[in-house]
C-alpha cells in the first residue's frame, strides 16, 4: 500500500500502547517511543509507524513527505470529561469564590450550576452551537482531537435535548469528534428542590427512553454529591440507564465521599470521575471492579483546594486512570488539556508517560473508541497531535504554554500555526 503522506524525522513519536484493555497500575508507565520516527498515512488511517527512512514500498510519486525535525508526535489527545455546551459564564461568582465561599454553598443559594441552567434554557440552538464551536476550536488548538461532552445544564427535557442535539451537530460538522453523555442528573432543579426522587423518576421514565430512541447519547452520568444526588439515587438512575443500553459514568467523591464509588463498582460503571476525596477502601473497590478513575486536577486547582485525587495510590492499587479538563463554566473554566496534563505531573507526580497514556489510550477506552483511536499504530485513525518540542518530557516541563504546532484528524490537517482549518 502507498502512503499519501508521511510525516518523518520526528525527534520523538510517542505511539502509546494498546494492550486490548485500559492500562492499569504499572502498565501505565509503558509505551512504544520512537526516536527519528515516521508516521505513514493513507486516507484517514495510519498504515505504518517506524524509525528512520520509511520502506520504499510505501512511497510513490504522489506521496507527500513532510519533514518534522525537532518535533514530537503523540496520538490525538482525548478530553474524556467536558461540559462543553452551555449558555453564559460565571465570572460574577469569581469574587465569591476568591473570598472562600464553598462551591456547594453557591449552588445551594441557587447559583453555580443553576445559574448556568438559567442561561442555557434561554439560549437558542444556534447560540449554543456557536458558543460551543468556539470552545471546541480552542480545545483543538491545544491538541485535542476527540472529546466526551455531558448535558446537564437544562434539567428539563427541552433544554437537555437541545444540548445533546448541539453535540450531535458538532460531531457531524466540526473537525473534532464529540461523544455524548446524558447528564440531566447534574443538579436538582428549583421546582424539585424538596423532592429529588420525583426528579430522578422523571429522568428515568420520560427522558432516558427519548435519549435512547433518538440516539442522542451513549453514556449516562450523575452528580453523586452531598445535597445533590445520593448514592442510592445514582444507583437507581444508572441501573435504569444500563438496562436501556447506556454505559454508566458517575461524578463521585468530588467534595464529599457519600458512596458514589460503591455504586460505580456495583454497577461496573465505565468510569468514576473526580475522586478527589476517595477513601482507600473505595480505591480497592474500583480497582477490583475495573472501573476507570477519571481524574480532573484542573477542578482541584480552580476550586483552590489541595485535594488532588491520589493518582499514585490508585496506580499502586492497580487502577486504570484517565485525566481530563472537566471544562465547564464553574469549577473548571478552561480549554487547555495540556495544562491539566501538567498538573498531572506537577501535582499528582505522574510521569509524562503515565500522563500521555491517561489522555490517549485509556481515555479512548473510557469513551469506547479504543478500536479506532488512542495509539499510533497501523489500522487506527490518523489522529495525531504534534508538539514543538523535542520529546514528551519537554511538553510537560515547559508549562502553561500552548506547544501544539499541528493537529491531524482522520489524516487531515485541522490545526496549523494557531488556526483551526475547515
Ligand atoms: O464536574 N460537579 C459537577 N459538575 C461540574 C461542575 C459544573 C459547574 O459548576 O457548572 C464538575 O465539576
Ligand atoms: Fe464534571
Amino acid at each position: 500500500m502507498k502512503a499519501d503522506k508521511i510525516l518523518l524525522h520526528f525527534s520523538q513519536v510517542f505511539c502509546g500502547i494498546d494492550k486490548g484493555h485500559p492500562l492499569r497500575g504499572a502498565e501505565m508507565n509503558e509505551a512504544y517511543i520512537l526516536e527519528d520516527g515516521y508516521i505513514a498515512i493513507e486516507g484517514a488511517k495510519i498504515i505504518d509507524v517506524g524509525t528512520g527512512m520509511p520502506d520504499l514500498q510505501l512511497i510513490d510519486e504522489n506521496t507527500e513527505l513532510i519533514d518534522c525535525t525537532g518535533k514530537t508526535a503523540v496520538p490525538g489527545l482525548i478530553d474524556c470529561h467536558t461540559h462543553l455546551v452551555y449558555g453564559g459564564s460565571r465570572e460574577h461568582e469569581f469574587a465569591q469564590k476568591l473570598k472562600g465561599v464553598p462551591y456547594l454553598e453557591i449552588l445551594a443559594e441557587g447559583g453555580g450550576i443553576l445559574n448556568t441552567v438559567a442561561a442555557t434554557r434561554k439560549a437558542s440552538f444556534q447560540e449554543l452551537y456557536q458558543k460551543s464551536t468556539q470552545l471546541l476550536d480552542k480545545m483543538a488548538l491545544h491538541g485535542v482531537t476527540t472529546i466526551e461532552a455531558k448535558s446537564g445544564y437544562g434539567l428539563d427535557w427541552e433544554t437537555e435535548k437541545r444540548q445533546l442535539e448541539v453535540m450531535q451537530e458538532l460531531h457531524q460538522k466540526h473537525p473534532l469528534d464529540v461523544v455524548a453523555t446524558f447528564m440531566a442528573a447534574h443538579a436538582i432543579p428549583a421546582d424539585y428542590k424538596d423532592d429529588s426522587n420525583t426528579f430522578v423518576e422523571k429522568i428515568i421514565q420520560e427522558m432516558l427512553p427519548e435519549v435512547k430512541q433518538q440516539q442522542l447519547a451513549e453514556f449516562c452520568d450523575v452528580f453523586c454529591e452531598e445535597k445533590v444526588f445520593s448514592a442510592a439515587q445514582a444507583y437507581r438512575l444508572l441501573s435504569a440507564a444500563q438496562s436501556l443500553g447506556f454505559a454508566a459514568r458517575i461524578h463521585a467523591d468530588e467534595i464529599a465521599s457519600i458512596g458514589g464509588c460503591q455504586t460505580a463498582a456495583e454497577l461496573k460503571a465505565v468510569s468514576a470521575e473526580h475522586l478527589m476525596v476517595i477513601r482507600d477502601s473505595d480505591i480497592e473497590r474500583l480497582s477490583r471492579a475495573q472501573v476507570i478513575g477519571n481524574l480532573l486536577p484542573g477542578t482541584t486547582f480552580s476550586l483552590m483546594e489541595d485535594t488532588y485525587a491520589p493518582a499514585r495510590k490508585m496506580l499502586n492499587y492497580g487502577m486504570a486512570i484517565t485525566l481530563a479538563t472537566d471544562s465547564n463554566p464553574g469549577s473548571c473554566p478552561t480549554a487547555n488539556l495540556q495544562f491539566i496534563m501538567q498538573l498531572g505531573c506537577l501535582q499528582m507526580k505522574l510521569t509524562p508517560i503515565e500522563v500521555f497514556n491517561a489522555v490517549t489510550i485509556n481515555a479512548a477506552y473510557s469513551i469506547q473508541r479504543n478500536e479506532t483511536v488512542g495509539s499510533l499504530e497501523a489500522g487506527k485513525n490518523a489522529d495525531i497531535t504534534i508538539f514543538d518540542a523535542k520529546n514528551i518530557d519537554f511538553t510537560m516541563y515547559f508549562f502553561a504554554t500552548n506547544l501544539v504546532s499541528q493537529v491531524y484528524k482522520n489524516g487531515r490537517l485541522i490545526v496549523n500555526g494557531g488556526n483551526v482549518l475547515r
